[in-house]
């Protein structure tokens, strides 16, 4: 081998012994056996020597060639080797890594009283209306005996859209377009539950929103009595067997007579505790006989037939089953306080 070749081949074993990279191997491949490399340009020099002494040259600078291609192939199969080796040990997976948390959601507790009052009352054959949170001053209103001026409008003051559109202050205005609906047809035996809104300030008892779930019956020979027996049943199925409850005048604009309603305490069944003040009966709800006008108005004939109503809230049922201080609570999203509810049903 000439000098020249000597020199070709141990500069590109040099380079082929540092290429670092695939890449790097590839430029090399180019410039000792691409069309413009190194053993290219020998190959080139062949026309100006003799011809006896060609065939020897050529011999030899293809057995330079082989040399410099097996090397570049051999330097090839370990860079790959290499390459792979690093990808796997980028995949590698670590069995002892804690695994990725799957986060269950609970159910709110408003809608876990919201569903268990629905269970309570479908059973009893009740259904379960809806109706919009944005509704008419016409059915919040008017339909329940609250016509405009009349000082019960102050008993809840009222976000309003426009003078005739607001968010319902109670959910009296799904029972109003309920008995609407029926159109004189009569029984009516329906609970009506869903989110209201009055422009109270937030504070530990008081929300802007909450929930409350109507009940309504209308019939024949529907009495208070019949209201009584049903909250006492609803009492005991929210806050445990043997619930009393009691009634105490009141005034809705819609009901008459209207009545309070206490539950006998479910802490201290009625001897008194602090939860109940020391009274052995806490206050839930407000109920009442629906007023002849509001039966009248939506096209029932109140001499022959009646009903009652009752209107929860739901906030107030949780806070008490629960021992929750802290209406705002519910509205905060914080998942400390959700996820304590995964315990119950
Ligand atoms: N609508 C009343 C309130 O929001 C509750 C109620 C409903 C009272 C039905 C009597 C009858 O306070």
């Amino acid at each position: 081998m000439s000098e020249r070749m000597e020199q070709v081949l141990s500069e590109a074993r040099s380079a082929i012994e540092s290429a670092a990279s695939l890449d790097g191997l590839n430029a090399v491949r180019i410039q000792f056996l691409g069309k413009k490399g190194s053993i290219q340009s020998l190959m080139a020099e062949m026309k100006n020597l003799p011809r006896e002494e060609k065939p020897a040259f050529g011999q030899k600078v293809n057995d330079l060639k082989n040399e410099v291609s097996r090397r570049i192939e051999e330097k090839q199969a370990e860079l790959a080797k290499e390459a792979e080796k690093a990808r796997m040990a980028g995949e590698k997976i670590d069995i002892t890594l804690p695994g990725d948390n799957l986060e269950i959601g609970t159910i709110h507790p408003l809608i876990m009283i919201q569903q268990q009052l629905e269970d309570l009352f479908l059973g009893m054959g009740y259904t379960v209306a809806e109706g919009p949170e944005v509704e008419q001053d016409h059915y919040n209103f008017e339909l329940a005996n609250i016509p405009k001026d009349h000082p019960a409008r102050d008993m809840q003051d009222t976000f309003y859209i426009d003078p005739n559109t607001l968010l319902r202050t109670h959910t009296t205005a799904m029972q109003m377009r309920e008995l609407e609906k029926a159109n004189g047809k009569l029984p009516i035996k329906l609970i009506c539950p869903g989110k209201v809104y009055r422009r109270d300030d937030d504070d530990a008892t008081h929300s802007h929103q909450f929930m409350q779930c109507e009940g309504l019956v209308v019939g024949e020979h529907i009495t208070l009595a019949d209201l009584k027996g049903t909250l006492e049943y609803m009492a005991s199925a929210m806050f445990g067997k043997g619930r009393k409850v009691r009634f105490r005048p009141s005034y809705f604009p819609f009901t008459e007579p209207s009545v309070e309603v206490d539950v006998s305490c479910p802490f201290c069944n009625g001897k008194g505790c602090s939860v109940c003040k020391h009274t052995g009966w806490i206050e839930i709800l407000g109920a009442g006989m629906v007023h002849p006008h509001v039966l009248e108005m939506n096209g029932f004939d109140p001499k022959k037939c009646s009903g009652f109503a009752f209107g929860v809230g739901l906030e107030r049922v949780a806070m008490l089953k629960y021992g929750i201080d802290d209406i705002r609570n519910f509205y905060m999203n914080d998942l400390r306080f959700l996820k304590t509810f995964d315990r119950f049903d």
